[in-house]
């Protein structure tokens, strides 16, 4: 309900400001909303030298009387009594003029781009999402884990960590064998950022049954790409007595879930996002341009997500025109090759026109903690790819056999010893389990439209970037 008789006080950020002989409009924004409120300064009442000051980027507050609008564009407005300066701004120095500017150009001034509209609208989705992510999980009975950041293991084996310590770089401590003497370190022994919290989730699981990690994690890899971040965020749960296909339907409700949970919850931004999107694509070919944004995310909710096994994938690839006609920068020519995101694309986007879920990898490209497979050389392994993202989900069901992951730790070198606790829940109790991790940047890209993962995240950490 609006409120038309009282005096009410608003603060926010001026975006722009226009005028005529008896008369300024002051479009103001708090980030609640794209929507900005429309200030009616009568010249009569407020001098124009304290005007004067309030330019684009500038915080003021005011106070007036909440009026049905005459003009277009808004249904009311605010008739101003008195308005105050809180923060001036140099519109000489402000970077941000009422103009488009680039997503390269934000990039560089991501202290100030928060109040776009873009950024803006992506900040209140990335909000919506995280909500909604807590909801999902919570209504289904499952128990939210704080997995540790600073980590002894590599949960994933692939050894793209970064190091912490607190030992001088300019005077390691060297043991006889002239190596860096990690027990004069922090922790005693050399630590990393977290690749994932998969592995402290299984250990809760066991117990806890439903539970579910939302962290930061950190991969070193040197990946500068619109889907790579240095650090990003990740939703992993994990459930006991799931098995794979358990984990499918899992993924597939919960992505469509937070899709839903955007399409009701942030429709103006959205529509907005989608405007933008169309804006930006207007140049290119029809068969360039993506599908307009909300009708996209409505697809994917209408679609049941197409499940088939890495080995068929490989012979739909295979056979491919695309393949026969090299159009592929990594030819697909046997079984046993690990995808890119360029066959992950082409499967979705080309052939099921669909979300997909590939299934049951060779175990030489996966992790040493997934189920094998009676075959004995593929893992119950599970990637989700979306259209434009490629990979946006990777789970498994686990190996939850001692011996056989044993095994495949010592296979695949990972420290055995130091994983003992990892190892001992297979000892106690074992269960079927299984789990799956959610890029939230990459599901921040799918939702919101936008084309590069540093967009989606407000201050990405990325390559030579480290900048905020
Ligand atoms: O496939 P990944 O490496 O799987 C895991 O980490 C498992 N431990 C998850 C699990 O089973 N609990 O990563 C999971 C997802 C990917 O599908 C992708 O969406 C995202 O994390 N991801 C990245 N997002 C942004 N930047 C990066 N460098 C990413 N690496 C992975
Ligand atoms: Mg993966």
């Amino acid at each position: 309900m609006q409120d038309f008789e009282h005096e009410i006080n608003v603060r926010g950020w001026v975006r722009t400001k226009r005028g005529s002989k008896n008369v300024a409009f002051i479009a103001l924004n708090d980030g609640s909303t794209l929507k900005n409120l429309q200030l009616v300064v009568d010249l009569e009442k407020i001098a124009e030298t304290e005007l004067a000051l309030m330019h684009t980027g500038a915080s003021i507050s005011a106070n007036g009387l909440l009026i049905p609008s005459a003009g277009s564009g808004q249904s009311v407005e605010l008739s101003v009594s008195s308005i105050e300066l809180l923060g001036a701004c140099d519109p000489d120095e402000y970077p941000l003029q009422p103009k488009k500017h680039s997503l390269e150009f934000l990039r560089e001034k991501a202290h100030l781009r928060f109040r776009t509209n873009t950024f803006s609208a992506v900040s209140r989705l990335r909000h919506a999402m995280i909500f909604g992510v807590h909801k999902f999980f919570n209504d289904r009975g499952f128990y939210n884990v704080h997995s540790p950041i600073i980590t002894a293991s590599d949960a994933e084996g692939a050894g793209e960590m970064f190091q912490v310590s607190t030992l001088h770089f300019d005077n390691l401590p060297k043991t006889e064998e002239g190596k860096i003497d990690y027990k004069q370190d922090f922790f005693g022994k050399s630590a990393n950022l977290t690749v994932s919290g998969q592995l402290e989730a299984e250990l809760a699981a066991l117990a806890l049954s439903k539970v579910y990690t939302f962290g930061p994690t950190f991969r070193a890899e040197n990946s500068n790409t619109s889907r790579h971040l240095a650090e990003f965020w990740m939703i992993e749960p994990e459930v006991a007595f799931n098995d794979i296909f358990d984990n499918m339907d899992l993924a597939e409700d919960m992505l469509k879930y937070l899709i839903q949970y955007a399409l009701d919850n942030c429709a103006d931004d959205l529509e907005f996002l989608s405007k933008r999107l169309e804006e930006e694509e207007k140049n290119k070919k029809a068969d360039e341009k993506s599908m307009e944004l909300i009708s996209k995310l409505k697809f994917v909710l209408e679609n049941s997500f197409e499940r088939i096994s890495y080995t068929e994938a490989i012979d739909i690839l295979k056979n491919s025109n695309h393949n026969k006609k090299g159009k592929f920068a990594y030819p697909i020519e046997a079984w046993g090759a690990d995808l890119q995101s360029e066959h992950e694309r082409f499967l979705v986007e080309k052939h099921f026109k669909k979300p997909v879920i590939l299934t049951d990898y060779p175990k030489e490209i996966k992790s040493f903690y997934m189920k094998q497979n009676e075959d004995g050389r593929t893992v119950r392994a599970m990637d989700v790819l979306f259209p434009g993202i490629g990979e946006i989900i990777g789970g498994s069901q686990r190996e939850e056999i001692y011996d056989k992951l044993h095994n495949r730790m010592e296979e695949m070198h990972i420290p055995v010893e130091s994983m003992w606790w990892y190892l001992e829940t297979r000892k106690f109790g074992t269960v079927p389990h299984a789990g799956f991790g959610l890029g939230f940047e990459r599901l921040m890209l799918f939702v919101t439209g936008m084309g590069n993962i540093r967009d989606v995240i407000p201050f990405p950490r990325t390559p030579l970037n480290c900048e905020f």
